[in-house]
C-alpha cells in the first residue's frame, strides 16, 4: 500500500473512496444535503466505528464517501483516530476499493501520523500461509488529506517506516515455531541488519557458556534447537562513543513456550508461538531506528530459546548461575522468560548500555491485572519511566504503570539460592518484574509486560486477529523523542 498526502480541497478529491470521520451528536461536515439528512434522521450517529458508505454524492469528485463514526469529540484522541483509519481501510478492503483518501478531523502532525499508522496497521493480514489470500483486494493507495506543509512530509516518512516495521514484527511473531526457531530468528535479524546497515552479532551456545549465561542456557537445555543471543547495534554517525546515553532494547525471544517440565495445559498452547513478541519488537524497532537515524546509540539484545521438556531439560529445583554471578533456584520451568532476560539485561549492561527498556510476554498475571487493553509498565527510574509513558502517549500504545517497590522483594525468597524464579501466588507480574530488577540494577530500567497486548484473540474492526506489533512504535518514539 502506497501512502501519500493529498492537498486538494476535499470536494475536488478524485478517489475510489473518500473517508471522513463524524463525531457523535455533531452534524458531519456537510458537503451535501444528503449527509445532513442522514444525520438528522439518525442513520449517521457518529458512534465509534459506525460505517456509512455512500455513492456518487452530488458535488463531490470521489466515487464513494465513507463516513466513519469517531465517537464523542471529548473522548477523541490518537488511539481513536488510529482505530477509525484502520477500520476504514479494512472495511473498504472488503469492498474491493483500491484507492482511499482519508480526511482526519484536523491537519495536525499527530493526526496525520495516527491516520497513516492506523491505516498501515489495519491493512495488514497475517495470511502468509494461506493459499487463498485477500491480496487481490489489497488497497493500493492510501492518502491523507492535509494542508501543504513541509513538516507533514517528515511525518509521512516517519509514520510509514514505523508502521511498516510494526507489521514486520507482526509477521515474525505470527511465524509458527517450526519455522521460526531461535536460529531462524537470528538469521532474520542478520539479513535485516545487512539491509539497513546495523551491526549484528549472534552469540551461540559455546560463547554463552564461556560468558557464563547459566540462566539462559538452562531454559534452552530441553530443546534440540540451540539458543542464540542476538545483538544489533545502531551507532549515530558511525560512532557510539562520546554519548552519555546508550539505550538498550531487550526483548524476550522464546520461540515456543511449552512450559518445559512444568508443562502448560494443552488448551491454547499453540498461542505460545507469540512468546517471542518482545524480541521481535526490539529487532523491528532497530529496523526503524536504522532508517530514521536518530542521534542516540541504541543496542538491541534478544535472547532466543525454545522452552521444551525432555531428558535434557532443566528440572524444578535446579539451581543455575546467571551471568551476573547470582544463583537462581528454578522452582517452575514455565517462568523461563525472566531467566533469559536476567542474562540479557546483564549482558546489555556489559555492552555499555546506560539505560534499559525490555519488552516481554512475561506473565499471565499481567493479563489478570490489566486485561488486553494496557501494557504493564514497571520502571525503576522516574525520568526514564516518564519518557516511556510520554512516548506511549504519542504512539497510542496504551500502558499502565505498575508498582515496583522493595517491599515486594519479600515474595522472592529461596532457601537454597540467591533468588527463586517465581514469587508466591499474588502479584505475579510484580514479582516477575522484581526478579528482573535484580539484573537490570543499577541502570535506569523500564520493563514492559506485553503478555496481554501482543496478541489479539479476535479480529477488531481496525486490526486483524493475531500479533499486534506492540511495543515497536513506543520503542522507536522513545528514541526519537530523546534527541529532539
Ligand atoms: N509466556 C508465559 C506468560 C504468558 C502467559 C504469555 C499468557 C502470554 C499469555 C510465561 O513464560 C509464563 O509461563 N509465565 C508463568 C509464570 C508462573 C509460572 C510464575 C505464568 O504467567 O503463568
Ligand atoms: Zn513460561
Ligand atoms: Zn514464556
Amino acid at each position: 500500500m502506497l501512502v501519500s498526502l493529498d492537498h486538494r480541497p476535499i470536494e475536488n478529491i478524485e478517489a475510489d473512496a473518500l473517508v471522513i470521520p463524524a463525531f457523535e451528536g455533531e452534524r458531519p461536515p456537510c458537503f451535501t444535503e444528503v449527509l445532513a439528512e442522514l444525520f438528522d434522521s439518525g442513520e449517521i450517529s457518529g458512534k465509534a466505528l459506525e460505517m456509512t458508505l455512500l455513492h456518487r454524492l452530488p458535488g463531490m469528485q470521489a466515487r464513494r464517501l465513507l463516513v466513519v463514526g469517531a465517537g464523542k469529540r471529548e473522548r477523541f484522541n490518537g488511539v481513536e483516530l488510529r482505530k477509525a483509519a484502520g477500520a476504514a481501510v479494512r472495511f473498504l478492503k472488503s469492498k474491493s476499493v483500491r484507492q482511499i483518501v482519508f480526511a482526519p478531523p484536523d491537519g495536525a502532525p499527530a493526526s496525520v501520523a495516527a491516520s497513516i499508522e492506523g491505516a498501515i496497521a489495519g491493512e495488514y493480514e497475517p495470511d502468509r500461509y494461506k493459499s487463498q489470500k485477500n491480496g487481490d483486494k489489497a488497497i493500493e493507495q492510501f492518502a491523507v488529506a492535509a494542508p501543504e506543509d513541509a513538516a507533514l512530509k517528515t511525518v509521512l516518512h516517519r509514520s510509514r517506516i514505523i508502521a511498516e516495521c510494526q507489521n514486520w514484527a507482526r509477521d515474525m511473531v505470527n511465524e509458527p515455531a517450526n519455522r521460526l526457531t531461535p536460529s531462524e530468528m537470528a538469521e532474520r535479524a542478520r539479513v535485516m541488519a545487512a539491509e539497513f546497515n546495523l551491526e549484528c552479532e549472534v552469540l551461540d551456545r559455546d560463547r554463552m557458556q564461556q560468558l557464563g549465561m547459566g540462566a539462559l542456557l538452562g531454559v534452552a537445555a530441553g530443546s534440540a534447537e540451540p539458543p542464540v543471543l542476538v545483538v544489533l547495534r545502531y551507532r549515530p554517525g558511525g560512532a557510539a562513543d562520546g554519548h552519555p546515553v546508550h539505550l538498550g532494547l531487550v526483548g524476550k525471544g522464546v520461540t515456543f513456550d511449552t512450559g518445559g517440565i512444568s508443562i502448560k495445559p494443552s488448551d491454547n498452547m499453540e498461542k505460545m508461538k507469540y512468546d517471542m513478541a518482545g524480541g521481535a519488537a526490539a529487532i523491528a524497532a532497530m529496523r526503524a531506528i536504522a532508517q530514521l537515524k536518530p542521534a542516540l546509540p541504541v543496542t538491541a539484545v534478544v535472547p532466543a530459546a525454545e522452552n521444551m521438556p525432555g531428558s535434557r531439560a532443566q528440572r524444578p529445583g535446579d539451581i543455575v548461575t546467571a551471568l551476573s554471578g547470582k544463583t537462581i533456584e528454578v522452582l517452575n520451568t514455565d517462568a523461563e522468560g525472566r531467566l533469559l532476560l536476567a542474562d540479557a539485561l546483564a549482558y546489555a549492561r556489559h555492552l555499555g548500555c546506560t539505560h534499559l527498556v525490555d519488552a516481554a510476554t512475561l506473565t499471565g498475571a499481567i493479563v489478570v491485572a490489566l486485561g488486553h487493553m494496557n501494557v504493564g509498565l514497571f520502571g525503576s527510574d522516574e525520568k526514564l519511566t516518564e519518557r516511556v509513558l510520554n512516548a506511549a502517549c504519542v504512539t497510542g500504545e496504551k500502558m499502565w504503570r505498575m508498582p515496583l517497590e522493595d517491599d515486594y522483594k519479600d515474595y522472592l525468597k529461596s532457601a537454597f539460592a540467591d533468588l527463586p524464579n517465581v514469587g508466591g501466588r499474588w502479584g505475579g507480574a510484580i514479582s516477575a518484574a522484581m526478579f528482573l530488577k535484580e539484573f537490570a540494577d543499577p541502570a535506569p530500567w523500564v520493563h514492559l509486560d506485553i503478555a496481554g497486548t501482543a496478541w489479539l484473540d479476535d479480529a477488531k474492526p481496525y486490526l486483524a486477529k493475531g500479533p499486534t506489533g506492540v511495543p515497536v512504535r513506543t520503542m522507536v518514539q522513545l528514541v526519537l523523542d530523546w534527541t529532539e
